[in-house]
């Protein structure tokens, strides 16, 4: 299997508060990974660092055999990274299916590729909804849109903040089903979310972040059998 993604001794600050102490990893094709962490861990920084959104103070990170890390947010995403930020961040002037359109690309050739069609069989809420404005909808449907969204691009490596943050358990059912099913076509991901239940299932590799540093990674099975660990450094 091929390395995707490679994390390597990643710093990153915000001023002079220093929020990543060199943080390691890989991911392969296909692969899903964790970042787990109680709040204020370095979760989202080191997505925002992933993504160019935030600069690399030392280290690197290689997406596909190139080197990121210096890039702009805008090439990062070009490569073939999709990302669903805390917050969502749609469209709120653009109905739902401008929102989808709006970042619409397929510039690695992604087969089958993601259009329309396949976001609406994924999500038969955000059809039911296509005409409604980004700010008429509920928080569920605008993270089923953030994740339609990211998929237009027809990513090779979707990355997702704060998953299911926020919504209701019908709606968090409805995102894990979609994200399982996405797994089952071979798309990586590294997803953030606090349900470690429907992680352990969905996931082939967990890194827990505690102060900018990783703690711990390994299998699913490694950290159920870890009652430790999780209560440690999960809280749960
Ligand atoms: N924009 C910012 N300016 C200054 N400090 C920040 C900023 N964003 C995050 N931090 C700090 O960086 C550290 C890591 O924050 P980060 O947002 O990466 O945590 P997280 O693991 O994603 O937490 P959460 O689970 O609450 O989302 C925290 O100490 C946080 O206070
Ligand atoms: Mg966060």
């Amino acid at each position: 299997m091929s390395t995707l993604l490679t994390v390597q001794d990643v710093h990153a600050s915000y001023g002079r508060s220093q929020a990543l102490h060199g943080v390691n990893l890989t991911l392969n094709e296909g692969e899903v990974l964790t970042l787990l962490g109680r709040n204020g861990m370095g979760k989202s920084t080191l997505l925002k660092c992933i993504m160019g959104l935030l600069p690399v103070r030392r280290g690197s990170i290689g997406f596909s055999g190139k080197a990121t890390q210096k890039l702009a947010a805008f090439e990062v995403a070009r490569l073939g990274i999709g990302y669903v930020p805390e917050g969502r961040q749609i469209f709120p002037t653009l109905n739902v299916e401008e929102n989808l359109l709006a970042t619409a690309a397929n510039r690695h050739g992604v087969s089958p590729a993601f259009d329309l069609q396949r976001i609406y069989a994924f999500f038969p809420r955000l059809h039911e909804r296509r005409s409604n404005m980004g700010n008429q909808l509920s928080g569920g449907e605008q993270q089923m849109l953030a994740i339609g969204r990211a998929l237009m691009t027809n990513p090779r490596l979707l990355i997702l903040d704060e998953a299911t943050e926020g919504l209701a358990p019908l709606v968090r059912a409805e995102i894990w089903r979609v994200l399982g099913e996405l797994r089952a076509t071979g798309l990586a991901m590294i997803i953030v979310d606090k349900n470690l239940k429907p992680l352990l299932q969905l996931a082939n590799q967990h890194v827990v972040l505690e102060k900018g540093h990783v703690v711990w990674s390994g299998s699913s099975q490694a950290l159920q059998d870890n009652r430790l660990l999780v209560e440690q450094y999960l809280g749960v």
